[in-house]
């Protein structure tokens, strides 16, 4: 079956053409990065419309790399949560109207259990597993049962890990999107020139949660009272020091709860999931099997989408034609008192 997939949560706008949740013929991610740039940041506004200039080009551009027409399309899926609103509506109604004029079946897909679908576009795992969903809107540490079936055991209780990356970047003036400006710069670093101190949260109710607000100020503002005195305070530095709390926090805890759920797989997804410091050092860990998606798919992409929609539309679930979106989506937050 070829799933027709969309995706414009964000600031990608992209289209995907996927052969039984798996095979992608054709796959067009389009970047507004260099529009939100000047911002240094994804300016709502902006995105949406954009996606509204890009959606029908990217359409097209899919299939002709796909080498097929239209008519070969036989089930579409279209991100419906969660994301920008205006950025949402504009894939969602492209792909529920090209659906609907064409009488196809359509499935509205949820983005987070999405970026956990991408690695398994190219293998087969056993659930249940450990999922690591790290993006710029999330930080989650999950069981996962099944396709859509996530127990969340951990999340961030304030920034998002990805978020924590931006801000650090914004903050130096290195530009916009900042994750992958610090991994790089990270590389020639002295992880150790800082000792940004780890967020404890390891008392009450809360083993598997984590926190990104208090290091970022620590990057940020506090550099003098963490600096160990020897290291030159270059940008490579920081970024190093930075970004080995940063994973090293995710790790611990994502082991941990491996651990107590007695999992023995972790799957990471999103697009901190490209990290070059979280791959080697997830990676390397002795007693588990680690995956992580393509760096292609670690980022927003419609592959992701058209692959899960795969998986909803043969088992049967439908969105109806009123169907809408959400920006947030229920049970992946955890609320505090
Ligand atoms: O999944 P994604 O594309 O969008 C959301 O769903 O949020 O994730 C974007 C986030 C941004 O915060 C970006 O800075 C971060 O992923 N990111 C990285 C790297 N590449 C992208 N963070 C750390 N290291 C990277 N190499
Ligand atoms: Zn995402």
């Amino acid at each position: 079956m070829i799933v027709l997939g969309v995706e414009s949560s964000c600031d990608e706008c992209s289209v995907a053409l996927v052969r039984d949740g798996r095979e992608i013929l054709g796959h067009v991610i389009a970047t507004q990065i260099e529009i939100h740039k000047p911002y240094e940041g994804v300016v709502p506004e902006l995105a949406s419309r954009k996606h509204m200039e890009w959606i029908v080009p990217v359409f097209r551009d899919a299939l002709k790399q796909a080498g097929m027409g239209a008519d070969a399309i036989e089930g579409v899926a279209a991100t419906d949560k969660p994301g920008l609103a205006g950025s949402l509506q504009v894939g969602f109604c492209f792909a529920k109207s090209f659906a609907w004029s064409r009488g196809l079946d359509f499935v509205g897909v949820n983005h987070i259990q999405a970026h956990l679908y991408a690695p398994l576009m190219e293998r087969t795992l056993d659930y249940p597993f450990l999922g690591l969903l790290v993006s710029g809107g999330h930080t989650i540490i999950c069981k996962v049962n099944g396709i859509d079936d996530f127990e969340v055991l951990g999340a961030s209780i304030d920034d998002a890990v990805g978020e924590a990356f931006d801000k650090v970047a914004k903050h130096y003036g290195l530009g916009y999107p900042g994750g992958k400006v610090i991994d790089q710069l990270a590389r020639t670093g002295d992880p150790q020139a800082f000792q940004f101190p780890y967020p404890n949260l390891y008392k009450g109710n809360h083993p598997y949660d984590v926190s990104y607000s208090g290091l970022k100020n620590a990057a940020v503002n506090q550099l003098d009272i963490f600096w160990n005195g020897k290291s030159e305070k270059t940008m490579e530095n920081i970024a190093a020091s930075f970004e080995r709390i940063a994973v090293d926090t995710l790790v611990k805890k994502t082991v941990k709860a491996a651990e107590d759920y007695g999992l023995k797989t972790i799957v990471a997804g999103g697009g901190v999931a490209a990290n070059s410091y979280l791959r080697q050092k997830l990676g390397s860990l002795p007693g588990v099997d680690v995956y992580f998606p393509p760096m292609v798919l670690c980022a927003d992409n419609a592959a992701m989408i058209a692959g899960l929609g795969y998986h909803l539309l043969i088992r049967g679930d439908r969105s109806g034609w009123g169907a809408n979106i959400s920006p947030r989506v229920s049970g992946f937050r955890k609320s505090y008192p």
